[in-house]
């Protein structure tokens, strides 16, 4: 995710700010940037790819000041470039901010910027809109220009700015982005996040929400939404710069696995207008295209065809058009029947995987239309597709894919439930159910994680066991299939996943006492047939876990534990049930002393075949 560093103190910004660029690099990014007030305005330098290329382009005495603000970003709108790197400056360079979160209505700012006062944008990025707009409302007083600014901007985001004109000062704002102040003697920080200033501070403020600050190099004053002076706490930070990465988990997976309900928020509120139309910005497919398609193949590698999996079954639905799904690495050889009346949507977190790749570059080459679900702007998938559709899930470091494959489902919803509307497949009534329960998801994932103790001691329980087996019907037959994989992939441990109704057809000759068995049953319709599975497992001994909607219990008198997922429609379960099967893998790679975010033999990108 985008980081911000600011810094206001005696001389030589730059320098701070490069230190503290370089403290967030391990959240990831494509370009970095830095502004500084020089000579009565401002000097912008930004550069695509890594901090060291802003580095080189910074190193002359001129550009120099005791003031500045920085950036590293991670596009959302707008691929990796200098020009839509941060800074940004709004015409003449009076005024700079850099901002992480989205600016929702910057469409409709920019639209009423260019008309009312002729403003020429620079960029692709939503962001740009923040510095025309204080630049416009700057009559003096930057703080009053910030506040005026806000006013008509929705959306998340954390904002510095800095004016030529006030070469004194940097003021802030945040709304449901990060932002901490550093306190230091003679000089002062502002940062997106806590390990950008521990090489110069321990004490920091902790920025609120609608709360605005200025930062000269002797004070910081935090005004709250009224304009009202706030007085804050000291934080007083113990951890090291390693565990602050990290933001206090000890693993990247679990930070991540708790990053779920913002991620899957980001990815609904950027696709639903308040409307409640889906906005498809940036997807040029018009309705003469998905009602010309006859067929949707869904293409992917691991955790992302997993998403297909789930995918398939909501788009048929949804659609009324048939969808296969299928392993990128036999795709690309089975010379599959593809024509223009194809829609291939191919899905990876990374963007760069190989087979998934030439999947796609096979599917083109045979007159499939491609429409990618990916999480890494500007990546070589996305810049091969005709359309994509991003996860906005943010960085994912740890090997292990959650907070990815969560946002893909998101996708497919959104996906499902567009082209069922365009096509009339949908009553407004179930769309609206839909959409709906999707707005609920965050909420309930987070509630979901709160239960996560009981769910660290089934693994302390079983973290032994060599032999595990996830069973599911209907959707949950995918949701099956990604437990098991992230199971096995950081504790190493034998798991498999089936078909419930298969179990008979051959592999229920494996259930044995020391057998434990993870039982999906968040179908409704499907509940009576999953417990009468969980009986004939039974019958052999084996342990089970069932997993079920709040209020289900039948399954409790035949399983040995059950855990309980908030109630939701079965469409929608998916994103709820795998969070228990991702902190359970969690906790019994730790109990097993595994490398958790590193599993061996594993690489986060597969970029050969
Ligand atoms: C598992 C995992 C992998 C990836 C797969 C595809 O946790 O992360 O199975 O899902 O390698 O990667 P992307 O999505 O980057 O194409």
């Amino acid at each position: 995710m985008c980081g911000i560093v600011g810094y206001v103190g005696e001389a030589h910004a730059k320098e701070k700010i490069i230190d503290g660029l370089k403290k967030l690099e391990y959240r990831g990014y494509d370009s970095a940037g830095i502004a500084l007030p020089v000579d009565g305005k401002i000097a912008i330098r930004k550069h695509v790819g890594e901090i060291k290329n802003l580095e080189k382009i910074i190193l002359d005495p001129e550009f120099d000041s005791p003031i500045g603000i920085g950036h590293t970003r991670w596009a959302t709108h707008g691929a990796p470039s200098d020009i839509n790197s941060h800074p940004h400056g709004n015409e003449d360079n009076s005024i700079a901010i850099v901002h992480n979160g989205i600016i929702e209505n910057y469409q409709e700012i920019k639209e009423w910027l260019a008309k009312d006062y002729g403003v020429k944008f620079k960029s692709e990025t939503d962001s740009e809109v923040i510095a025309h707009l204080i630049g416009i409302f700057y009559d003096g007083d930057l703080l009053e220009a910030v506040n005026k600014a806000v006013a008509e901007m929705r959306g998340a985001y954390a904002v510095c700015a800095i004016a030529a004109a006030e070469p004194d000062k940097i003021v802030a704002v945040r709304k449901d982005a990060p932002l901490v102040a550093g306190i230091g003697k003679g000089f002062n920080f502002i940062a997106s996040d806590i390990p950008a200033l521990l090489k110069y501070v321990r004490e920091v403020y902790l920025i609120e929400n609608n709360e605005t600050i200025v930062i000269t190099a002797d004070n910081i004053t935090i005004y709250d939404e009224n304009g009202k002076t706030v007085k804050r706490d000291v934080f007083h930070v113990t951890w090291d710069a390693d565990a602050a990465e990290k933001e206090g988990y000890e693993h990247f997976m679990l930070k991540e696995i708790h990053e779920q309900p913002k991620a899957v928020y980001e990815t609904l509120v950027r696709r639903i207008n308040d409307d409640g139309s889906i906005n498809l910005d940036g997807i040029s497919m018009t309705k003469e295209d998905i009602e010309g398609y006859n067929k949707i193949y869904i293409v992917a590698c691991g955790t992302a065809y997993h998403a297909g999996l789930v995918g398939k079954l909501v788009i048929e639905k949804m659609a009324k058009v048939p969808v296969e799904v299928d392993v990128a690495s036999e795709f690309r050889y089975r010379d599959p029947f593809v024509d223009e009346n194809t829609l291939f949507i191919a899905i990876s977190q990374s963007g760069e995987t190989l087979d998934t790749l030439a999947a796609l570059r096979e599917a083109k080459r045979k007159g499939a239309r491609v429409l990618s679900v990916v999480n890494v702007v500007g990546s070589s998938v996305s810049r091969e597709s005709d359309d994509v559709f991003y996860t906005w899930a943010g960085p994912e470091i740890a090997v292990a894919s959650t907070k990815a494959y969560t946002t893909q489902l998101i996708c497919m919803y959104l996906i499902g439930l567009y082209m069922g509307r365009t096509k009339g497949t949908i009553e407004t009534e179930y769309y609206n159910k839909v959409l709906d329960q999707l707005k609920e998801l965050p909420d309930k994932v987070d509630g979901l994680l709160k239960s996560e103790d009981k769910i660290a001691a089934l693994a302390k329980k079983y973290h032994r066991r060599e032999q595990v087996f996830f069973i599911g019907r209907g959707i949950d037959c995918g949701v099956s299939y990604e437990g098991s994989l992230k199971l096995k992939e950081i504790s190493y441990i034998n798991s498999f996943a089936i078909a419930a109704g298969e179990l008979k057809h051959g592999t229920i000759a494996l259930m044995e006492e020391e057998s434990l068995v993870f039982a999906l049953a968040t179908q409704d319709f499907l509940y009576e047939k999953m417990v009468s599975n969980v009986e004939e497992i039974k019958a052999r001994g084996a342990r089970v876990i069932g997993v079920a909607k709040d209020g289900r219990t039948e399954i409790e008198k035949v399983a040995d534990e059950v855990i309980y997922i908030p109630d939701c429609i079965d469409e929608v379960a998916p994103v709820v049930a795998v969070i228990p099967l991702q902190i359970f893998a969690y906790y019994v790679a730790k109990e097993r002393g595994c490398n958790i975010d590193k599993p061996k033999n594993l690489a986060k990108s597969v970029t050969v075949e």
